[in-house]
């Protein structure tokens, strides 16, 4: 501290030492007489003295401040900082709670801002148990775990499952809800899948059935057409108030993005790792979204008709706004969600064309017209799996009919 003092000083006596200098300099190039000279150079120490006094005062002062400093660092830290740590803290915690699961309703006529317009945090529809709500042990955002564990290892581990259901032991959860997977052929996904969700949504005290829907070989891949096909046999097990249609490789990061349904359906992965933490475009409704069985029914769920890859989130979201529904997304940075990389691509569809015709067709193509062959449905511990048939000729048979002239 004193050597920046004594610096300092130094610094401050040679500048005034140089502005005098300077002043000199300037004074003989305007050629000024002798006497005048000798004024001057008398001038010089005179401001010489005064510079090192200024000096001297300063490093006393500051010196005084130093040590009023160190007390009163000395002080706060027996005590006063912890106070003030504290009130930070709460405010903080208060603040945490009171978001905890507010949702921010979206349509497509509001920009993509990210701005909230209406908060709701409401589901009419549900008795809300009797379990706290919202939940005491939640952690925040966490990062995937991406560790790969075997599955009999994951059945050690969540014990607390079974038949691929978990239900809170001591009081009635706030909603029960039923995950619906489309999957084929992706099992190191669905071990990282199983190890991140169950213990994610545990922590939020939902009543909550895993049903991994795997389509045969044969077809090309039908994500619409399984989720319906998911739902439809989640709620012959139970009457689920809600269900999560989920992809199987993107996975929430935050706790406080619920696994809940509201007065409207919910758009759980907004903020996807492949897409840059972005919303990709303002209509994506892909990833993972959360249903009532009133809603999903209303919107007659997904399209059957979108073989491969893409459009049937496209058109779930064209289905939303149809039946007078406004999406909802969770509150800001909650819907964070992790990607699991996974090679190969499905093929892709003739998507556009497909989202044309279904503006015409779409409340004949969905849950109404839902046909497949239920070729097993397993309780596994931690998920029921459906294995299940569709015969992708028969469908677009339906197609034909559906979309010949007659019919316009
Ligand atoms: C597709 C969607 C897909 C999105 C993001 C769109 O072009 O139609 O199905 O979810 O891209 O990959």
């Amino acid at each position: 501290m004193h050597v920046i003092l004594v610096t300092h000083s130094c610094v401050y006596t040679v500048s005034f030492y140089h502005l005098d200098h300077d002043y000199n300099s300037s004074m003989k190039q305007l050629d000024i007489t002798s006497q005048a000279k000798s004024k001057r150079s008398d001038k010089s120490w005179y401001i010489l003295s005064a510079g090192l006094i200024i000096s001297v005062t300063v490093i006393f002062i500051l010196d005084l401040q130093f040590f009023a400093s160190t007390n009163f660092i000395r002080n706060t830290l027996n005590g006063k900082m912890l106070e003030v740590l504290s009130a930070a803290d709460n405010f903080t915690n208060k603040f945490i709670d009171t978001m905890k699961h507010k949702l921010i309703i979206i349509d497509s006529d509001i920009p993509d801002s990210g701005s909230e317009q209406h908060v709701s945090d409401h589901f009419s529809n549900s008795n809300h148990g009797n379990c706290t709500w919202p939940p005491l042990n939640l952690q925040g955002r966490t990062p995937l775990n991406r560790t790969d564990i075997a599955i009999e290892k994951l059945d050690q581990k969540y014990t607390f499952m079974a038949d691929g259901h978990y239900k809170p032991k001591n009081c009635t959860a706030y909603q029960k809800i039923a995950i619906v997977v489309p999957y084929r052929d992706r099992q190191l996904q669905l071990r990282i899948f199983l190890n991140n969700v169950i213990p994610r949504i545990h922590r939020q005290q939902l009543e909550f059935g895993i049903y991994i829907v795997e389509q045969t070989a044969g077809s090309l891949f039908n994500r619409g057409m399984l989720s319906n096909i998911g739902f439809v046999q989640a709620m012959k097990d139970m009457a689920y108030d809600c269900v999560v249609i989920h992809d199987l490789d993107i996975l929430p990061e935050d706790d406080r993005n619920f696994y809940i349904c509201g007065d409207n359906p919910i758009h759980m992965a907004t903020k996807v790792e492949k897409f840059k933490y972005r919303v990709p475009y303002h209509s994506f409704a892909g990833g993972i979204s959360t249903f009532s069985k009133k809603q999903y029914e209303d919107i007659n769920g997904f399209p059957n008709q979108f073989f491969g890859w893409g459009g049937e989130d496209d058109e779930l979201f064209a289905r939303i706004k149809r039946s007078n529904y406004k999406m909802t997304r969770p509150f800001d940075a909650h819907g964070h969600c992790g990607s699991v990389q996974h090679s190969g691509q499905r093929t892709g569809n003739d998507r556009m064309k497909m989202l044309q015709i279904s503006r015409k067709i779409w409340k004949q193509d969905g849950l109404t017209d839902l046909e497949y062959n239920l070729v097993e449905k397993r309780r596994k511990q931690l998920y029921v799996w459906v294995y299940a048939d569709i015969n992708m000729a028969k469908v677009r048979e339906k197609l034909k009919k559906l979309n010949s002239p007659s019919r316009k």
